[in-house]
C-alpha cells in the first residue's frame, strides 16, 4: 500500500480509495469498497484497465517490449535455459539448482505416460476432428481418469495434478496428431529430454528407428518457453476464473485449452501461417495491407498487434532469429512464407496504420514457419502452444488457489435489457 489515494467524486459526495503499489509497473486504485460506499460498478469490458489478481510469477511492460518470469528476462531464459529449467521456475518461483532439476525433470518424465483406457477414450473422436476439439474433451476428462488427485483443498493432490499435466499434455497433443494421421500412437521414452520426447511421440513410427535432430529439439525447447505464460492473458484468466469456484484442475486447464483455441488468442499462430500462405507472394502485400487497413473489411493482419505490447513482442524476435536457423537446418532456402512474412513485416512497420496503433508483430507471427519446416500440419499449433502454456496456467491457478484473498470471480454488468415486466399467455402474444 502506498500514502496515495485516489479521490472519486461523484456529484456532492467525494470518496477515497487506497493506492496499492506493485513491485514494478503501475500503482493500482483498490476499488473493492466501491459499491458498498457508492452502490455504482465500474464498467470495463475487456478489461483493460482492471487487475483482477495479485501476482508475482510473470510481467510484461507493453511500452518497453520486455516479458520477465519470475523477474528474469525471457531472452536470457530463452538463450541459456530450458523448457523444464522455465517450468520449475514458474511452479516454485526461483531457478532449480542442479539436483533440483535433475530431480524435477526425472518427476515430470515418470509422468508422462497416460492412463491406458485412454486410448479408446481418443478412438471416440472423428479422424478428421480438430486437436484443439480432441484437447478440450480429453483434457477435461483427465478428471475422470485420475480422480485421485482432484481434491483441491489438499496440496499434495494439487502438486500431483500439476506434474500430472505438464507430463502428460505433450503425450495428449502427440495422440491428438497420430490419430489424426491414422498412425498408432507412439509411447514417451524417459531416455530423451522433453522437448525431444515429444517430437518422437509426433514422428516416430514403430516400422523404423528416429533420430531426433538436436537443432528441431533445441528449437520447440525455445517455443515451449516462449509461450510458458503471459501473465493475465484470456485463457489464463480463464483458468482463473473456472479455478475460482474450487473446480478441479483438470477442467480448469480444459477450459483454458478452449479459450485459447479463438483465432484472437492461441488460434493466431494458425491464423497467421494460412494469411501468409493465402498472401502467397511479396507482390500481392499491398493488397492485404490494404484491406488490414479497411474498417469495412473484418481482415486482420494475423500474428501482428498486441492488447499489452505496444512495442516489439520480444517473444517475436526470438522466434524471428530461430526460424532463419530452423529453415537454414533444413535446407529449406527462399522460402516463400518467410519472404512473405519478412516483407510483410517491413512494409507494415513503415506504414502510418501500423506506426499510429503501435502494431508490431507478435510470438505467433514467426511461430508457424517454424512448426511448418519441423512438419507440423497448421491444425496442431496452437495445440503446442497450449502444451507449453499448461505450465503458466497451472503456476497461475495454484497461486490463486493458495492466495487468502481468493473468491469466486463474478464481474457485474451495466444491464441494458427489459425492466421487470409480467408474462403473457402464449395466446396473447
Ligand atoms: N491488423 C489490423 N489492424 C489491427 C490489428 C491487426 N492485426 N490489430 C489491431 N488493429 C487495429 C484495430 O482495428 C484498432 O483500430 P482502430 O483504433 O482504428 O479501431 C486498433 O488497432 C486497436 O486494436 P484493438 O482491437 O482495440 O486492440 P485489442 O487490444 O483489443 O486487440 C488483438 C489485440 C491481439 C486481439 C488484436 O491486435 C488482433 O486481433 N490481432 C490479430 C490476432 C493475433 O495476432 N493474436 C495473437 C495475439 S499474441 C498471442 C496470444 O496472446 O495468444
Amino acid at each position: 500500500m502506498t500514502d496515495k489515494v485516489a479521490k472519486l467524486v461523484i456529484g456532492d459526495e467525494s470518496y477515497e480509495f487506497p493506492v496499492l503499489e506493485g513491485s514494478v509497473g503501475p500503482d493500482v486504485i483498490d476499488i473493492r469498497s466501491l459499491y458498498a460506499k457508492t452502490g455504482m460498478f465500474t464498467y470495463d469490458p475487456g478489461f483493460t484497465s482492471t487487475a483482477a489478481c495479485d501476482s508475482a510469477i510473470t510481467f510484461i511492460d507493453g511500452d518497453k517490449g520486455e516479458l520477465l518470469y519470475r523477474g528474469y528476462p525471457i531472452d536470457q531464459l530463452a538463450a541459456k535455459g530450458s523448457f523444464i529449467e522455465v517450468c520449475y521456475l514458474l511452479l516454485y518461483g526461483e531457478l532449480p539448482n542442479k539436483q533440483q532439476l535433475r530431480e524435477f525433470e526425472a518427476l515430470v518424465t515418470r509422468h508422462t505416460m497416460v492412463h491406458e483406457q485412454m486410448h479408446y477414450f481418443f478412438r471416440g473422436f472423428r479422424r478428421d476432428a480438430h486437436p484443439m476439439a480432441i484437447m478440450t474433451g480429453v483434457v477435461g476428462a483427465m478428471a475422470a481418469f485420475y480422480h485421485d488427485s482432484t481434491d483441491i483443498n489438499d496440496p499434495e493432490q494439487r502438486e500431483i495434478a500439476s506434474i500430472r499435466m505438464i507430463a502428460k499434455m505433450p503425450t495428449i497433443a502427440a495422440m491428438a496428431y497420430k490419430y489424426s494421421v491414422g498412425q498408432p500412437f507412439v509411447y514417451p521414452r524417459n531416455d530423451l529430454d522433453f522437448a525431444s520426447n515429444f517430437l518422437s511421440m509426433c514422428f516416430s513410427v514403430p516400422a523404423e528407428p528416429y533420430e531426433v535432430n538436436p537443432v528441431i529439439a533445441r528449437a520447440m525447447d525455445l517455443i515451449f518457453t516462449l509461450h510458458a505464460d503471459h501473465e493475465q492473458n484470456a485463457s489464463t484468466s480463464t483458468v482463473r476464473l473456472a479455478g475460482s469456484s474450487d473446480a478441479n484442475p483438470f477442467a480448469c486447464i480444459a477450459a483454458g485449452v478452449a479459450c485459447l483455441w479463438g483465432p484472437a488468442h492461441g488460434g493466431a499462430n494458425e491464423a497467421a501461417l494460412n494469411m501468409l500462405r493465402e498472401i502467397g507472394t511479396v507482390d500481392r502485400i499491398p493488397e492485404f495491407i490494404a484491406r488490414a487497413k479497411d474498417k469495412n473489411d473484418p481482415f486482420k493482419l494475423m500474428g501482428f498487434g498486441h492488447r499489452v505490447y505496444k512495442n516489439f513482442d520480444p517473444r517475436a524476435t526470438v522466434m524471428q532469429a530461430t526460424a532463419k536457423e530452423v529453415l537454414d537446418l533444413l535446407g529449406v532456402e527462399n522460402n516463400p512464407t518467410l519472404q512473405v512474412a519478412q516483407e510483410l513485416e517491413k512494409i507494415a512497420l513503415q506504414d502510418q496504420y501500423f506506426i499510429d496503433r503501435k502494431l508490431y508483430p507478435n510470438v505467433d507471427f514467426y511461430s508457424g514457419i517454424i512448426l511448418d519446416a519441423v512438419g507440423f500440419p497448421t491444425s496442431m499449433f496452437t495445440v503446442l502452444f497450449a502444451m507449453a502454456r499448461t505450465v503458466g496456467w497451472i503456476a497461475q491457478w495454484k497461486e490463486m488457489i493458495g492466495d487468502p484473498q481468493k473468491k469466486i470471480g463474478r464481474p457485474r454488468q451495466l444491464y441494458n435489457g427489459s425492466p421487470s415486466r409480467d408474462y403473457e399467455e402464449i395466446s396473447k402474444r
